[in-house]
């Protein structure tokens, strides 16, 4: 099958970065669908596993595991699939990603594609939803009755990138009052149209004000820069979830007069450790795809790449290195 893949750590600037490569059809384990992948979407994890160094021994690094696609086949103990169902996922990065033609991935973490979605649309989702839903639901324990959330406040730190355009959605269909961050105008739009009720500039520190005293702290950028910000702002008994690793030792103790509690959120704990609960990603996916059917969520998608190669691969890590992307990128096969 056709790939393409990374063999050594270049510079994005060096058209060989990415690789268009022949692999072997991968090896379907019980519980595996083999997915022909239709489309994919870049995230941050993709170009921080690219860039991680590369050892003596190292085989091709397949990237990209948010996909939308086909089922072609299925492993012996499969119960939820079958052949010709359409399904999107965010897989597991301790397996090779779907930057293939064809792509294995355990069916508990796959969800069925929303039919009023195309596949780019479908594919701009999973990853960033597994992260918002399991962040704002499990991590905050934001509760799912719109009566007990009444008046409560999230704030969600950078939110117009992949994960807070998802993330405001559902805080919102929560019935949380929700401030997002945005710092440039395009951004700050963007955040509205999903449906924020407060924006403020996360460049201007006086904004950050009008979030004092929130219940929930949804932070999706800097950990070590946020952090004592976090702890002012978080209202007592409040809770903050995190999803980017510190670089600096943070002080837990600023958290300790509020009582406030902390969390992280790794969308793929799950699948790394096999945990008993790891087919909640199939649920919580096939919950979006009703809400997105439903019409209640929209699809993220902002932009779309023709054709799953390296040269649109190399764009598409470049755009995201900015840092300022919006909403999701997608390439389709
Ligand atoms: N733990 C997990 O499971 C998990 C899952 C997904 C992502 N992540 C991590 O979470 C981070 C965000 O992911 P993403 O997919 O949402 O990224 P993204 O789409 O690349 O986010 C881009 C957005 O980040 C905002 N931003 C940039 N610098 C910021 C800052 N200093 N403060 C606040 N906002 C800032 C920008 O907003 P403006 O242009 O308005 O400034 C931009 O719209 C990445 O580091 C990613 O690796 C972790």
């Amino acid at each position: 099958m056709k790939a393409v893949a990374v063999l050594k750590n270049l510079p994005l600037e060096d058209p060989a970065c990415f690789v268009e490569i022949e692999l072997p059809q991968p090896a379907l384990g019980p519980q595996d669908l083999l997915v022909q992948v239709r489309a994919i979407s870049v995230n941050p994890v993709d170009y921080k596993v690219r860039r991680r160094p590369f050892a003596a021994n190292d085989g091709p690094r397949v990237l990209g595991w948010d996909a939308a696609g086909t089922v072609l086949g299925v492993g012996a103990a499969v119960k939820n699939f079958k052949p010709g169902d359409e399904v999107f996922y965010a897989g597991d990065v301790t397996r090779p990603g779907a930057n293939s033609e064809l792509h294995a991935v355990d069916e508990r973490i796959v969800g069925r594609k929303p039919k009023n979605l195309g596949f780019a649309e479908a594919a701009a989702l999973p990853l960033t939803a597994l992260t918002a839903w399991e962040g704002l639901f499990e991590r905050l324990a934001v509760s799912v009755s719109v009566d007990a959330n009444r008046g409560k406040k999230l704030l969600v730190i950078g939110a117009a990138g992949g994960v807070g355009s998802i993330a405001i959605q559902l805080g919102k269909l929560a019935g949380l009052q929700v401030t997002a961050t945005a710092s440039r105008p395009e951004t700050q739009d963007w955040c509205r149209q999903l449906g924020a009720d407060l924006v403020i500039d996360h460049r201007d520190p006086q904004a950050f004000k009008q979030a004092a005293n929130s219940d929930f702290i949804l932070n999706l950028a800097n950990t070590d820069q946020y952090w004592p910000l976090m702890a002012e702002l978080i209202a007592p008994q409040g809770k903050i979830c995190c999803i980017v690793e510190n670089e600096k030792p943070v002080d837990v103790n600023l958290l300790k007069s509020k009582s406030a509690t902390f969390a992280w959120e790794f969308m793929f704990t799950k699948a790394m450790f096999r945990t008993a609960d790891m087919h909640t990603q199939g649920e919580i996916l096939n919950q979006i795809s009703s809400l997105a059917d439903a019409g209640k969520i929209r699809s993220t998608l902002a932009k779309t790449l023709d054709g799953l190669n390296a040269e649109n691969l190399r764009q598409a890590h470049r755009l995201l290195e900015s840092g300022r992307s919006i909403g999701k990128l997608v390439l389709t096969v």
